[in-house]
């Protein structure tokens, strides 16, 4: 297959395949340098999917032009092995842009890596696809579940590895606290929940680049024994290490709650629109009495709130927990908090005024601040909760 043009966007799109092709699993294989060991892991792959899924998936080499010819070999093998692909990259370089590149061109409804040098054992992904059969969204292979392991690692990587899991989930413990081994480079993700994310290239880590961006609800792991390197080399040195620290620095940044807020802020003020307008009907209109409006038209505001909010500001969340029972579930909690911040919106403006005597205006100013940090916050803690 021919390399797509290079855009600094890495999105995937809703697979182009005909109707007529019904790829389940599309598993590409990153290589560089694996001369020696990418027949065998053909061989392999292709024999357990063959029973597996007969004719519904399909194996994807992505090459940089190996100077051993990695590309060569496996062109060689693809009249015999029908399910197979090529791609000699002739122009990008890296791992993880091989792996989004092969996705790119992919055409199952789930998409998997598996590295090219054997150390991540073929048998493994029967386990994987079942797990995604069964409704998990993304399966990972780990070594630090049961039935997981390293084989025979120093001391001092092995430290290395816990290491940076460590600052991974000191940086980013929403993403890096969802899976056991989030360096795996051995995992299957549905497409739907990827599709349509642009995955930035930075990272050697896929993984984490797929949790973090992905739509990811259930996430199932399998345990595996990574195995000793067999022939060729590893490619990681020390640059990786800070390029996975550039990595996790830049998710922060993108998925930090900013954006959020400022919609949150402005549900907020639409909200005041609508306490203000009904209040003014009931009492002008209606004639009703001002503690009855009152508690009418704020009820009202936060039902407004709530809709924007769950359809807007936090949809990529909702979009997750469908159910009308889990959406009444989040309704309820959000009336509770920004009730409970009404009353704390009035202790404070009687705290400022009364107590410290300040302006009353400006008591109020600050109250409604307060409260805003308040209900984004525990909203987002409690009732959108990931
Ligand atoms: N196309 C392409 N381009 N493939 C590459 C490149 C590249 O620049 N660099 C490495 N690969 C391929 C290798 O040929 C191999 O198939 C796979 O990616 C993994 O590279 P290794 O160099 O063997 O990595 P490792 O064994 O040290 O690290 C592995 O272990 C981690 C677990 O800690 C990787 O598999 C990680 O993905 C895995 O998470
Ligand atoms: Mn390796």
């Amino acid at each position: 297959i021919s390399e797509p043009k290079v855009d600094p966007a890495l999105q995937l799109d809703a697979p182009e395949a005909s109707p007529s092709s019904s790829v389940y699993l599309s598993l590409v294989i990153p290589t560089f340098n694996e001369s020696e060991n990418i027949e065998a892991m053909i061989e392999l792959l292709s024999k357990l999917l063959d029973q597996a899924l007969p004719g519904n998936y399909e194996l994807i080499v992505v090459d940089d032009d190996s100077p051993d010819y990695t590309w060569k070999i496996a062109q060689e093998m693809v009249s015999q092995y029908p399910q197979l692909r090529v791609m000699r990259r002739q122009q990008e370089r890296g791992l993880s842009t091989a792996v989004i590149r092969g996705w790119q061109v992919a055409r199952g409804e789930v998409l998997g890596v598996i590295d090219g040098d054997l150390q991540h054992p073929p048998e493994v992904l029967l386990q994987l696809v079942a797990e995604t059969q069964q409704g998990a969204d993304l399966a990972t292979a780990s070594r630090h579940v049961e039935g997981g392991g390293v084989s025979s690692w120093s001391v001092v990587r092995r430290f290395l590895s816990r290491g940076a899991q460590l600052i991974g989930l000191i940086i980013l413990p929403g993403v890096i606290g969802r899976v056991s081994d989030p360096m795996s480079g051995y995992f299957l993700v549905r497409r739907s929940a990827i599709a349509g994310k642009t995955l930035s290239p930075v990272g050697y880590k896929i993984l984490i680049e797929v949790l973090g961006r992905g739509n990811i609800g259930r996430v199932a792991e399998v345990g595996y024994v990574f195995q000793e390197r067999q022939s060729g080399e590893s490619k990681v040195t020390w640059k990786q290490y800070v390029e996975y620290l550039r990595h996790l620095v830049r998710l922060r940044l993108a998925l930090s709650p900013f954006g959020r807020f400022i919609r949150f802020g402005f549900v907020g003020l639409t909200g005041l629109f609508v306490d203000m307008s009904v209040f003014y009907l009931l009492r002008e209109g209606l004639q009703l009495g001002l503690t009855r409006s009152n508690i009418i038209s704020v009820e009202l505001a936060i039902l407004n709130n709530f809709l924007w909010n769950d359809a807007w500001t936090f949809s990529d969340i909702s979009s997750r927990q469908q159910g009308w029972r889990q959406r009444a579930k989040r309704l309820l909690k959000f009336n509770v908090i920004c009730l409970m911040g009404l009353i704390l919106n009035t202790l404070i403006v009687n705290f400022l005024f009364n107590a410290l005597g300040m302006n009353q205006y400006v008591a109020k100013l600050i109250a409604i601040a307060v409260v805003l940090f308040w209900n984004f916050w525990i909203n987002l803690k409690l009732s959108w909760r990931v």
